[in-house]
């Protein structure tokens, strides 16, 4: 791992991420986590203090970068909520069938590289009843919007940490076949429509 992607990157993305718009889309889906949760690219914890304590056993926290599993530390420190980590990529998770009742994917699908392997991963691992929570940014039904995504991901996603603008996350989710009972799209507030068209919702298998 580069000194950008260790040092710099999680700085950038603590950052990015934890800004007000960003954290209030967090609100709709964080609190009706339940249970055992996966949470599935957990930087650096910015959703701990939104989990409702009562209803949550323990988060397992899958992050493979150790610089993100670093920079959450302060956010752990203040938590209550206990957080197991997962050192492994998305595509590997390390868990038995069946175990988890929640899986929450905030602003991560868009970097997973096999988001394919993944979302398979994460069905595999949810109880029959289940729910996966999602709230991410991805491709604008916006034809003028997505064409410039498509344009601007290569470049993007160099500095970016891997994140594509342009995936269709709803499609993603039902072709690994949860099936989606719950969906939210709207532009975020204040942010450039390539990047703030979202996607947040609730999904089962
Ligand atoms: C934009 S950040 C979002 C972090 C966090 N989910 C949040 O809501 O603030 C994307 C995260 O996905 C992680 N990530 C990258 N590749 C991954 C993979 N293959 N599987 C799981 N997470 C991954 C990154 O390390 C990073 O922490």
């Amino acid at each position: 791992m580069s000194f950008y992607e260790n040092k710099i990157l999680p700085h950038i993305i603590d950052c990015s991420c934890s800004m007000k718009p960003i954290m209030a889309l967090r609100q709709k889906v964080v609190p009706l986590a339940r249970g055992v949760v996966l949470e599935v690219g957990m930087g650096s914890g910015l959703n701990l203090p939104l989990y409702d304590n009562e209803k949550i056993d323990f988060v397992w926290g899958l992050e493979p970068s150790m610089g993100m599993r670093h920079k959450a530390e302060k956010n752990l420190r203040k938590s209550s909520v206990e957080v197991k980590w997962l050192d492994l990529p998305g595509e590997q998770i390390p868990l038995d069938d069946n175990s988890v009742d929640t899986v929450l994917l905030t602003y991560t699908l868009c970097t997973i590289p096999d988001w394919q392997a993944a979302l398979q991963q994460m069905r595999r691992v949810l109880k029959p009843d289940g729910l996966l929570l999602f709230c991410e940014h991805g491709r604008s039904p916006e034809s003028k919007v997505s064409r410039w995504q498509d344009r601007l991901t290569p470049m993007w996603k160099k500095f970016a940490g891997g994140c594509h603008l342009n995936r269709p996350i709803s499609d993603y989710i039902e072709s690994c076949d949860f099936k989606i009972t719950q969906q939210e799209n709207l532009y975020m507030e204040g942010a450039p429509r390539f990047v703030g068209y979202m996607y947040c919702g609730q999904a089962g298998k």
